[in-house]
């Protein structure tokens, strides 16, 4: 995907086009915007209200207890951003961002918006941490900070939905397999999906305290507490069970060091049965070459919360031989073009 600001007529294409508009200044200007005007918005409920029906910014102000004016400008950003429609001075929700915005529908993404409301703190101290180092470690927060964990892990849900069923189907298992891991598997649907696939699988999803709450919840919610178990633990300290047919390790090698990854795997590999799969999912830098604008992104937000970045496929590579799996085999998944599925045998 690329990041970039639009023309919004043809005289602004020619004026970029010859260079005579100050592109820095639009990104830093109208980026820093665009995100925050969408955070704020669902955690002040206006997409919410904006579902019962069309309301001006002075019904918004007046319902949801906030000021006119600032409520009419956040409603005039979300309608640059085609997330809202305007009439005359009433604004309703774009019919596509329903899809998205709607708690109703099954693609909802509204807790993940909420959650990037909260990433500004990490971005204040990016020139900090560009120049000093360091990370916000953001899976150190305490278990008992409900909240926090609550909207980190439904928001990485309601990503995971879109895709999960289409990785599931990716997913080599062998036949009539019994027992999958997911390490930092968090909300669990990637392994609730896989269960589905396979009616003889029971999944394990070992995550931190904090995140394995929630998970519990999403899972019973579902009605899959009898094939996907949450367990508490760290996976780099915790007993893991075991042995398994598959584990699935999504999503969080971009928040660890190459050494770390490899420590990781060969913990995954001493509680694999030879022959297992193991699936990696995740983005990843391209080797040797320019990055894609929101691999760069990614890469950036990842440093800033866990002092790390995205990994090449060749790193990946060699991670997997050092803790004992084979040559992996990259699996595209159309869902998530931006991601790969890497996977490898327990030789
Ligand atoms: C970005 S989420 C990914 C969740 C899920 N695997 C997915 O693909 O959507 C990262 C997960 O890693 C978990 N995690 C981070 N550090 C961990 C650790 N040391 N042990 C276990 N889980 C950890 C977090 O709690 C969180 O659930």
């Amino acid at each position: 995907m690329k990041i970039k600001p639009g023309a919004d007529d043809p005289l602004e294409r020619v004026a970029i086009g010859l260079n005579l508009v100050p592109l820095p200044a639009a990104y830093a200007l109208y980026g820093l915007t665009a995100g925050r005007v969408v955070g704020v918005a669902q955690q002040l409920g206006i997409f919410a209200r904006l579902l019962t029906g069309a309301a001006t910014a002075g019904r918004l102000a007046e319902e949801l207890e906030l000021q006119e004016a600032g409520t009419r400008l956040l409603c005039e950003n979300l309608t640059g951003l085609r997330i809202l429609e305007q009439d005359g001075d009433t604004f309703s929700l774009d019919e596509r961002s329903r899809k998205w915005l709607d708690p109703a529908s099954d693609t909802y993404i509204g807790t993940f918006v909420e959650h990037t409301a909260s990433y500004w703190e990490w971005y204040g101290d990016m020139a900090r941490i560009v120049r000093d180092g360091g990370s916000f470690e953001i899976h150190r927060e305490p278990a008992e900070e409900r909240e926090y964990w609550r909207v980190y892990i439904t928001g990485q849900y309601e990503i995971a939905r879109l895709s999960a069923r289409e990785v599931a189907k990716a997913v080599r298992l062998a036949d009539r397999p019994s027992a999958l891991l997911d390490v930092a598997g968090g909300h669990g649907w990637f392994s609730a999906e896989l269960c589905k696939r396979h009616d003889t699988l029971q999944a394990t999803v070992v995550d931190l305290p904090g995140s394995a709450r929630v998970g519990r919840e999403i899972i019973a919610s579902a009605g899959m507490s009898d094939r996907v178990a949450h367990r508490d633990g760290d996976m780099f300290e915790s007993d893991l069970g075991g042995p398994y047919d598959g584990a699935l390790v999504f999503d969080i090698v971009h928040h660890l060091s190459g050494e770390q990854v490899v420590a990781l795997l060969t913990r995954v590999r001493a509680v694999m049965k030879p022959g297992g799969t193991l699936a990696v999912l995740d983005m990843f830098r391209s080797d040797g070459r320019r990055q894609r604008a929101s691999a760069a992104a990614l890469g950036m937000l990842f440093h800033l919360t866990s002092g790390a970045d995205l990994h090449g496929p060749g790193e990946l590579a060699s991670y997997m031989r050092e803790a004992g799996f084979s040559e992996p085999k990259r699996t595209k998944v159309r869902r998530i073009p931006d991601q790969d599925l890497y996977q490898a045998t327990a030789t």
